[in-house]
């Protein structure tokens, strides 16, 4: 026999076997991810890009605390605290009092088990607030990470498992699931928005899931009144992830998807939303539709098990926030954001133009070059985010720019001229 035939079907080891894995990935590829971005993120952490570590001083102002730009003031365009509500002395005092009366910050134990008195009147009152059924977590991931295995599971939809459909752009904290809900169901990825290969998949299945964000953190946003439609005509279930439409818009800040939405939530929709951006406190919640769907999630979902429910601080915040949510002062925050949007737009133009959502991406295209224009805006005094895949697509990195209610005009104007300047294409003089 020839030796080197021989050689080719020599079994392999065990551990060869792992590492010569062919098995195709249908879901994630972590190794490949680092492999393709590695060259990037070395390059924004050695520029002092990221993981950056600061003090919040006045408004929106931080002080940087370690590494080369250490005692540089900069104005912060990262947070995602539109309302400019995470540093208001209402959502403080409430922390700081939750924690005096409790005289704990943590349980660790199953919410199953124990749950500190307080976050039963938080969920009642934003139960209230955004006329559904609110249960609150740690984070928004958590929330993600409980919930999509049970609509994977078919309990929420009469014993029948539906096709989860997720949009392209649904945020890594809905996508990371896909392996898990795909071992419950059939899982399929559409196209950003495209509500014509969502219409054909719920032509063809008589039961489908679709996964997306409401307002997404890259721009744009999902079209509620054509998912609606789709609900009524086919039984869609609508699972909506608004982490960042929270608190900007409605009359109590229900957000972008629930102030779109009829007064009852149903029993095929449920939104997803942060406590830690617009509404300032720290944590996330989901807004169910049914009773049936509440006492599921209370025993099922994975989190239930574990200590995932926010702390006594950020249970005192949100309660305080939720003083704000239901005065006056909501409105003023929310038309403030808008006045520093419309500001932005007319010096600045990006693909979000027009679009009253507080998130604007500067597209630059190359990594390194969009690394460049970052560090340069942080030399000027503005902290940004650079964006690269995976966030974005290869080839189209930028700088996102989060704008909130208290960034001062005046700062604003000196941010957008630096951007003008890099770019070199002021929409108008200034
Ligand atoms: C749509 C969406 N969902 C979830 C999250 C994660 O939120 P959290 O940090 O509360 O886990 C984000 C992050 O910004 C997001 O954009």
């Amino acid at each position: 026999m020839d030796r080197r035939e021989d050689a080719v079907k020599a079994p392999l080891s065990s551990e060869e076997a792992v590492q010569r894995s062919t098995r195709p990935q249908r879901y994630r590829n972590t190794a490949a991810v680092i492999d393709r971005t590695q060259a990037h993120f070395d390059e924004a952490h050695r520029r002092g890009l990221m993981a950056v570590y600061c003090r919040p001083t006045e408004g929106r102002a931080i002080l940087l605390a370690r590494a080369k730009r250490q005692g540089m003031v900069a104005t912060d365009f990262v947070r995602c605290s539109y309302l400019g509500l995470d540093n208001h002395p209402l959502v403080i005092q409430g922390a700081i009092a939750a924690i005096e009366e409790y005289g704990t910050l943590h349980w660790s134990c199953a919410r199953t088990r124990l749950n500190f008195a307080m976050i039963g009147t938080l969920e009642e009152r934003l139960s209230q607030l955004f006329k559904a059924r609110v249960i609150a977590y740690s984070t928004v991931m958590v929330a993600n990470l409980g919930a999509l295995p049970l609509i994977a599971s078919g309990h929420l939809t009469g014993s029948r498992k539906p096709v989860m459909v997720f949009d392209q752009f649904a945020h890594a904290s809905l996508a990371f699931h896909k392996p898990v809900v795909a071992d419950e169901t059939r899982v399929e990825t559409i196209s950003h928005n495209d509500l014509n290969a969502l219409e054909q998949i719920c032509r063809k299945h008589r039961l489908v899931a679709y996964v997306c964000d409401g307002v997404y953190s890259m721009g744009g946003y999902a079209p509620i009144p054509e998912l609606l439609r789709l609900q009524e005509r086919y039984g869609l279930f609508l699972y909506i992830d608004d982490a960042h439409g929270i608190s900007i818009f409605g009359e109590h800040g229900e957000g972008f998807a629930r102030s779109r939405m009829p007064d009852e939530l149903g029993e095929r929709t449920i939104i997803a939303a942060s406590l830690g951006k617009g509404f300032g406190a720290s944590g996330g919640m989901l807004m169910l539709g049914t009773a049936r769907q509440e006492a599921l999630f209370r025993c099922y979902s994975v989190p239930h098990a574990f200590s995932a429910s926010p702390n006594v601080a950020a249970l005192g915040a949100a309660i305080a926030s939720i003083g704000i949510h239901s005065s006056g002062e909501l409105a003023a925050r929310q038309s403030q954001l808008v006045e520093r949007i419309t500001f932005f737009d007319a010096r600045v133009r990006t693909a979000q133009h027009g679009a009253l959502l507080p998130i604007r991406l500067v597209r630059i295209g190359d990594e390194f070059e969009a690394i460049d224009f970052a560090e340069r805006l942080l030399d000027a005094g503005f902290y940004t985010s650079v964006t690269f895949f995976p966030t974005v697509a290869r080839g189209q990195a930028g700088v996102r720019i989060c704008l909130t209610a208290s960034h001062d005009f005046a700062n604003l104007a000196r941010l957008c001229r630096g951007i003008n300047r890099q770019r070199g294409s002021a929409i108008h003089a200034e």
